[in-house]
């Protein structure tokens, strides 16, 4: 896979575009919520970017952070959160902007896929219908236009007789078919970034193939961005350029991902690695990292509780992210030192 060009900065990667500015480029990304409300920050000091064309793949376990990122992103973060740090899109900051100027931007230059469709279509209006809203509001189309091109959308993601399928309901398509028809409405004004936030994780392995495969022709004939959102390493690593390995919040690893998979160099990153089935090899169990996330300590490595080279230093110092090669960054006290 074409690899992105890497600049350094100030300790980053940056992910660069023809032009030289990458089309998101997210500085010290923080989101946090009352104490009390299931924890403070939910997000810490992210900073990654991404280019035009490009995709990057964001993995981690439940609970570490991915969907709150990308709600950020579009503005969407739970009422009683706080963002901090910068949200640059296309040369603008996110963070600064009005509900109605973010307003603008979400569904026409950032489109968002859902994990569940269900939760994201309305039950009650026929899925053509909704496509169609879509490009009367962002694209300024007339109705009849609106309906005609939501159709064309709804061919262009696979979904046979399109005419006809654009007159059901959302539950009267098979999971497979929803997940199409929602990439349909994502795609409708043809956004800039796409998120996908675990687009394929409750469809079966064909229809799973066939999601992926659809969204790299449609980010080759648009030169779409990606910001590709999953828990499972698998699946990223066959539609990513690059890869963010987030834990409780925070960015343990990122790098190209080619250079991920051959020197993984977090404890974390290779136990997941580790998880991963063996093509060449039968076996009857997959390798489970042991324990499961713990965001409320206050000191040292959030991994060191599951982490098999925890020292007592580790419980001391939380690691910061620091540049090993060229566009690898790593947080682990024993790599860095
Ligand atoms: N409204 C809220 N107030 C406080 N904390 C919240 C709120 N919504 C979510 N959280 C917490 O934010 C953390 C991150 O959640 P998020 O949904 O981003 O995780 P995720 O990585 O997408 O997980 P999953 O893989 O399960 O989708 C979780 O610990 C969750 O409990
Ligand atoms: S800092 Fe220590 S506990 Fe954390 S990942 Fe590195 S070795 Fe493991
Ligand atoms: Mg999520």
């Amino acid at each position: 896979m074409q690899q992105a060009s890497q600049r350094v900065d100030g300790g980053q990667p940056v992910a660069l575009s023809a032009n030289g500015v990458p089309l998101l480029d997210v500085r010290d990304l923080t989101v946090s919520f009352p104490a009390g409300a299931g924890g403070t920050h939910i997000v810490r000091g992210l900073s990654y970017s991404i280019a035009r064309g490009e995709t990057l793949g964001i993995v981690g376990e439940s609970g570490c952070g991915k969907t709150m990122t990308s709600l950020a992103l579009l503005g969407l973060i739970p009422a009683n959160g706080t963002i901090g740090g910068e949200i640059n899109f296309g040369g603008r900051n996110l963070v600064s902007m009005t509900q109605r100027q973010q307003r603008h931007i979400r569904g026409r230059e950032i489109a968002m896929i859902f994990q569940e469709p269900m939760t994201a279509m309305n039950p009650v209006m026929t899925v053509g219908r909704q496509i169609a809203e879509v490009l009367v509001r962002h694209e300024g189309l007339s109705k009849k236009e609106a309906g005609k091109r939501a159709v064309d959308l709804l061919a262009q993601v696979g979904i046979p007789s399109p005419a006809r399928r654009a007159e059901d309901y959302p539950h009267q398509l098979s999971g497979g078919m929803r997940q199409r028809a929602m990439i349909a409405m994502a795609l409708a004004c043809r956004p800039q970034l796409l998120i996908a936030d675990e687009p394929t994780t409750a469809l079966d392995v064909t229809i799973q193939a066939q999601i992926l495969d659809l969204m790299l022709t449609l980010q080759d004939e648009a030169q779409m961005s990606i910001q590709f959102i999953s828990h499972n390493l698998a699946v990223v690593s066959e539609v990513a350029h690059s890869i963010m390995v987030m834990y409780a919040g925070k960015a343990v690893e990122y790098a190209p991902a080619e250079e991920l998979f051959s020197n993984p160099l977090h404890p974390y990153t290779q136990g997941l690695i580790k998880t991963l089935p063996d093509p060449d090899r039968q076996v009857k169990r997959l390798y489970v990292i042991p324990g499961r996330v713990v965001s409320d300590i206050s000191a040292g490595c959030r991994f060191a509780r599951r982490c098999p080279l925890a020292d007592e230093g580790c419980r001391k110092v939380e690691p910061e992210l620091v540049e090993v090669a060229p566009g690898h960054q790593v947080a682990c006290l024993k790599v860095a030192s």
